[in-house]
């Protein structure tokens, strides 16, 4: 049995694609046969309404099912999963409760480990290839305990003017991380919202590929208007619109990142 892979996408800066890219490169994986749980750490429950209808989502939130309940109770993740509907691809759902979440974990022993704690008996059990988690925009003990669960860091940076913005302190907090979890590893930083004719795009790789350390994605992600409607009908952009451009990138990026991994 292949040991589960933990991959978190995170980066401060907010709007530069965490949600989008976990949740179309997790639906990507699941379609290559890899069996995939997604986990939705932030309030703003963007990655649950990827996949979701708002009805799903609120009611899972008045039920207690989601990562706040998990994480809070510090019991395991496995009874907090629902199905999504796909093969091969399950959720934790999240809560807008999470906007109490550094409160909660606040006065708790061994803070920074309570996730990977909830964690350990679904990876134990090898139910799934990948985990892949959704981080809010800030750098705090709850986005700590995310990477201390994780074997990956996947930082999707946004090709504007302000995308590199903060990055250094992202930076900085990976290697601060690294120092309670010495196995995490920064996968690579990948591009997304890029508009190819903007020399904002050109800026970005100049800069990251000249950044020490860092492995820059070969496969980027394009402005698409077909990702705004997938996430407005709840679905993948792969299954909005299968000839999407997007699709096609974010199913690049997808063996890009098997392949880095190894699986
Ligand atoms: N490739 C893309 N083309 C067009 N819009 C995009 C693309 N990627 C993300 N977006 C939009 O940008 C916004 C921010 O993306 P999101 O994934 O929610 O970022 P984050 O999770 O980092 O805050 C969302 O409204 C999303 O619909
Ligand atoms: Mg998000």
């Amino acid at each position: 049995m292949k040991k589960t892979v933990t991959i978190c996408f995170a980066n401060n800066k907010g709007g530069s694609g965490k949600s989008t890219t976990c949740c179309n490169v997790g639906y990507e994986l699941s379609k290559m046969g890899y069996r995939v749980l997604l986990i939705d750490g932030d309030m703003q429950m963007n990655l649950s309404l990827s996949l979701f209808g708002e009805d799903v989502v609120l009611e899972s939130a008045q039920s207690g099912n989601n990562i706040y309940t998990a994480v809070t109770q510090q019991t395991a993740i496995d009874d907090y999963i629902t199905p999504t509907g796909y093969e091969n691809l399950d959720m934790v759902l999240s809560s807008s409760l999470m906007s109490n979440i550094e409160f909660q974990l606040f006065s708790k022993w061994q803070r920074e480990l309570i996730l990977k704690n909830c964690l350990k008996n679904v990876k134990a059990g090898g139910k799934y290839d990948f985990i892949l988690m959704d981080a809010p925009p800030t750098l705090g003990g709850w986005v700590m305990n995310m990477l201390c669960a994780s074997d990956y860091l996947i930082i999707p940076v946004e090709a504007s003017p302000w995308g590199l913005f903060g990055l250094a302190n992202m930076f900085e907090f990976f290697g601060t991380v690294k120092q309670i979890n010495p196995d995490l590893s920064l996968l690579g930083v990948a591009i997304t919202k890029v508009d190819t004719r903007k020399n904002y795009f050109k800026q970005t790789v100049d800069a990251l590929q000249n950044t020490d350390d860092v492995h820059l994605f070969t496969n980027y992600i394009r402005t698409d208007s077909s990702i705004e409607w997938a996430q407005d009908a709840s679905l993948p952009v792969a299954v909005y619109k299968p000839s999407a451009r997007s699709a096609k990138e974010y199913k690049a990026l997808t063996e890009e990142v098997v392949s880095l991994v190894n699986r």
